[in-house]
């Protein structure tokens, strides 16, 4: 039996992505930090679609969370790293510390979890969809080292695609704009956000993101933006000026306003 494996399955992404999964009768290893809300998402996986489900904990910013994972034996078919910290706030309010755990989480660990995933998914010609961020394209006013982590995530994964012989797994980075979920709504930026109407209409629901992306990943799309307005932001950001570009990204986050 294969399963599938899903990181950050305690958040509103992840947990999207895991029922979604499970109302297709898929076999699932969910994993967050918060190993109560863990167990209680797998119980109301297990029951009301009567999948097998597992958990493990782990915290992807320490050796010992990111072997817990790369403990994982079972086969797989799935990988979907879709777990992150995150911070707002200007780069002189993160403490040494914290920005560290952001960092090892989200760059070095995200980056090793997801070299450990390619040879299990080579057996089962499975798939492989990592969770990026518009933050990564955008220049993201306090957001710099979250935004940069992303940023750092989307080259990984495009340059592994780009690798010859990795046809035998299919990647998919999927790239959210803002979705609902505790990560934005814990934030000041939720607030700021409210401020800006272009904002608010680009704001999706984690379920819509969720089938976006395990639809791209079966068809093996080697990147996904859902939305119509996201992926064309995208695209016309990526043809502006810097200045431009800067301009732009402070209406859009509404900075000091
Ligand atoms: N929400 C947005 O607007 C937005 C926009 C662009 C991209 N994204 C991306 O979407 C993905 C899902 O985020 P979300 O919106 O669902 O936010 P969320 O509800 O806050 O979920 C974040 C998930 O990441 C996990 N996580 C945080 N720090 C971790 C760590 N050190 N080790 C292991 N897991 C950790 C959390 O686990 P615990 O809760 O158990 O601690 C939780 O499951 C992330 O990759 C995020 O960067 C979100």
């Amino acid at each position: 039996m294969n399963w599938s494996l899903v990181t950050g399955a305690t958040g509103g992404l992840g947990a999207a992505v895991a029922t979604r999964l499970a109302s297709e009768g898929r076999s699932l290893i969910v994993s967050g930090r918060d190993a109560n809300r863990l167990e209680s998402i797998a119980n109301d996986l297990r029951e009301t679609h009567g999948v097998d489900v597992r958990t493990v904990p782990a915290d992807l910013a320490t050796n010992e969370g990111l072997d817990a994972l790369r403990s994982i034996t079972d086969p797989l078919d799935l990988v979907v790293v879709c777990g992150a910290a995150y911070h707002y706030g200007s780069l002189m309010e993160l403490g040494d510390a914290e920005f560290e755990r952001l960092t090892v989480c989200n760059v070095q660990n995200t980056g090793r979890l997801i070299r450990w995933a390619i040879e299990p998914l080579e057996r089962t010609n499975g798939g492989l969809l990592v969770v990026g961020s518009m933050g990564a394209i955008l220049p993201a006013p306090q957001h710099a080292s979250y935004s940069a982590s992303k940023a750092w995530l989307h080259q990984f994964v495009r340059s592994i695609q780009s690798e010859e012989g990795s046809d035998a797994v299919r990647i998919t980075l999927g790239i959210p704009g803002g979705m609902a979920t505790p990560m934005l709504l814990d934030s000041p930026a939720w607030e700021s956000m409210q401020n800006n109407p272009l904002a608010r209409m680009t704001l999706m629901s984690p379920e819509f993101v969720a089938t976006q992306f395990l639809a791209a990943v079966r068809r093996g799309r080697p990147v996904v933006i859902p939305g119509f307005l996201n992926r064309w932001a995208c695209r016309l950001v990526r043809g502006l000026p810097l200045w431009l570009r800067l301009w732009v990204a402070r209406r859009f986050y509404a900075v000091g306003q």
